[in-house]
């Protein structure tokens, strides 16, 4: 077993700095903002996970064959009217950028991702989802405690994220937080799809703990690989600097993917690996 595998599985998360160089960071940032300036909202989705205002709207369920932008919670003022230009009121871009974006599926295929899979136990990873998070400057939301299984449900459980940082992310302007060993907690929830929309099943009643979470600094081009079980959340961003990341959810081939997950593939998009 390498050095690295046997971090992951100590701790449910491995921090590799210098994963992309520059200049790959730099052109997905272009490419995003290409994305975002020639995005028109006809339809607009607000992005959360605090459930109570989480939109379950088609917009959102229909995002996994899709490249749809997502909006922040503060972009808009009491009137219901964006207050911001578009470039800087987008919360994130899903779900499908890894299949439906040239750029996106260049960089989501690199040989040395699989490889990284491979190396930490995922020799059949197949790309089920991508998201590319902005992390506004000034605006940028909190992600609230979570394990990405509760949202990409495998039986057993396989997601695993492959998180990208394409500026440096500090505890100024929101890194991530996850809790060392949180891995082996029980999953807590379940986000399926019910007729009309979606809900929570609660599989377990306790709370995550938060108690020993530990910031994960990253500077540009740090890789930070996520078990699905793992405990982690990101704080709000109040600084004039953005937070912005790429990342990319696999699961394995060998594992069931439930019928009523939220995220769904239309059948002329199937799932494929590295
Ligand atoms: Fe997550």
């Amino acid at each position: 077993m390498t050095d690295r595998r046997a971090a992951y599985e100590r701790d449910g998360f491995l921090v590799i700095e210098g994963f992309l160089d520059g200049p790959t960071c730099d052109a997905l940032i272009e490419r995003a903002g290409e994305i975002v300036r020639t995005f028109r909202p006809e339809t607009v989705s607000i992005f959360t996970t605090h459930e109570q205002t989480r939109r379950s709207d088609d917009y959102f369920l229909e995002s996994g064959g899709e490249i749809r932008c997502f909006f922040e919670e503060d972009a808009f003022g009491p009137d219901g009217a964006l207050q911001r230009p578009v470039e800087q009121a987008i919360n994130k871009i899903g779900h499908a950028l890894h299949d439906c974006d040239p750029v996106f599926a260049r960089a989501s295929r690199d040989p040395r991702i699989a490889a990284l899979a491979a190396e930490l136990g995922l020799p059949r990873a197949l790309l089920l989802q991508s998201m590319y998070i902005f992390k506004q400057p000034f605006i940028g939301g909190e992600v609230t405690s979570h394990q990405d299984h509760t949202f990409l449900w495998t039986d057993p459980p396989s997601a695993t994220g492959f998180w990208f940082a394409l500026e440096d992310a500090t505890l100024e302007n929101g890194c991530m937080w996850a809790l060392p060993g949180g891995h082996r907690e029980p999953p807590r929830r379940r986000f399926h799809r019910v007729p009309g929309g979606t809900a929570y099943e609660i599989l377990d009643e306790r709370p995550l703990p938060e108690v020993g979470m530990v910031p994960l600094s990253a500077p540009k081009g740090t890789c930070v690989v996520l078990h699905g079980l793992l405990p982690h959340r990101s704080g709000p961003n109040r600084s004039p600097r953005s937070r912005q990341a790429y990342t990319v959810h696999v699961i394995d081939e060998g594992a069931a993917y439930r019928a009523d997950n939220w995220l769904q593939r239309p059948p002329e998009l199937p799932l494929r690996g590295f």
